[in-house]
């Protein structure tokens, strides 16, 4: 592979296109608005600069992200790409309108990536003209740093568009893991759950959000509290993650509390939006 397209800006498609252009990748990543594109691309280039300043990034790794990556509104920029990243908001619809434009517009052999946390790679093959050049490549937050990619099979995905991917993952200095094409696979199979508990908690009034964390890191050495584990993920994510895998399994322990839900009604839906649990306006 040498060119990656990444679809979407955010949260996850920014550090997933950083990691692709640091790594030697011509990169080109596309959002829907120049606003959008913009805050995008300072934050990749203030975690440069915080990583700089910290010894972590080098002067070479900020220029091969500089020569490598570049950005547009036209999603017809990712046209001549071996691979093409999906990573707009968890929403099936609008990703299967990305996919079918995608479709019509990379060549034939170019393997399509969906960053889904939870939705089908199967469900979402319906509409690209080769499902099996389509698979799952679910990155973690915040993507520089996480190392973990879950390679995701969807029932047409051939072995070979599976081990390109895979080898893709390593040559981003990535751990790549392969799993079935089964709701939230297997972090967020996990996770939710625990999320959803932590939230059960403080609407039960068992907990504070502050205790709950406390608890969860200085009890049991986690880097970071659940409640702010979900202000850091998107609360609006986490439902999204928990109502598919409810409407999936029918399991109680997958289904979302009230508050949960009434948080996300209201737009508090963590960091990206400036209040979730927490507020970071002041912060
Ligand atoms: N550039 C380069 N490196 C950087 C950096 C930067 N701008 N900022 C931080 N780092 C490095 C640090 O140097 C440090 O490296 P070291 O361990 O080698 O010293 C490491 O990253 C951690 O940085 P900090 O010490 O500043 O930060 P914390 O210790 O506070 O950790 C955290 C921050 C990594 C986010 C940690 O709190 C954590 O691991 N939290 C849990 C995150 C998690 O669970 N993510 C998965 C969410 S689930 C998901 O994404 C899936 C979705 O589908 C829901």
């Amino acid at each position: 592979m040498k060119k990656v397209g990444v679809i979407g800006c955010g949260l996850m498609g920014s550090g997933i296109a950083q990691m692709s252009a640091l790594n030697g990748y011509t990169t080109v990543v596309v959002e829907v608005n120049e606003e959008i594109l913009k805050k995008g691309l300072a934050s990749i280039q203030d975690w440069l600069e915080k990583g700089k300043k910290r010894g972590k990034v080098t002067d070479e790794q900020i220029e091969a992200v500089r020569k490598n990556l570049s950005s547009s509104t036209q999603v017809n920029a990712v046209k001549d790409c071996d691979i093409v990243i999906e990573a707009v908001t968890e929403n099936t619809e609008l990703k299967k309108k990305v996919f079918k434009q995608l479709s019509d517009l990379v060549r034939d052999d170019a393997i399509l990536a969906t960053n889904t946390s939870s939705i089908s790679v199967t469900e979402l093959a319906t509409v690209v003209k080769n499902p099996e050049r389509m698979v799952g490549m679910h990155f973690f937050n915040p993507v520089p740093i996480m190392k973990l990619v879950e390679i995701i099979r969807g029932l047409a995905t051939t072995d070979a568009v599976m081990a390109a991917s895979r080898e893709f993952a390593l040559s981003l200095g990535k751990e790549p893991i392969t799993c079935p094409d089964t709701p939230a696979f297997v972090v967020n199979k996990l996770l939710i759950p625990y999320l959803l508990d932590a939230v059960r908690m403080v609407q039960d009034g068992i907990a504070t959000p502050e205790d709950v964390d406390k608890a969860m890191v200085h009890g049991c050495g986690y880097p970071m509290g659940p409640i702010t584990l979900l202000d850091y993920v998107g609360l609006d994510t986490t439902l999204h993650a928990a109502d598919v895998m409810y409407a999936e399994f029918r399991e109680p322990k997958y289904a979302s509390p009230v508050l949960l839900r009434r948080m996300v009604q209201a737009g508090r839906w963590g960091r990206k939006s400036g209040r979730g649990f927490y507020s970071y306006e002041k912060r």
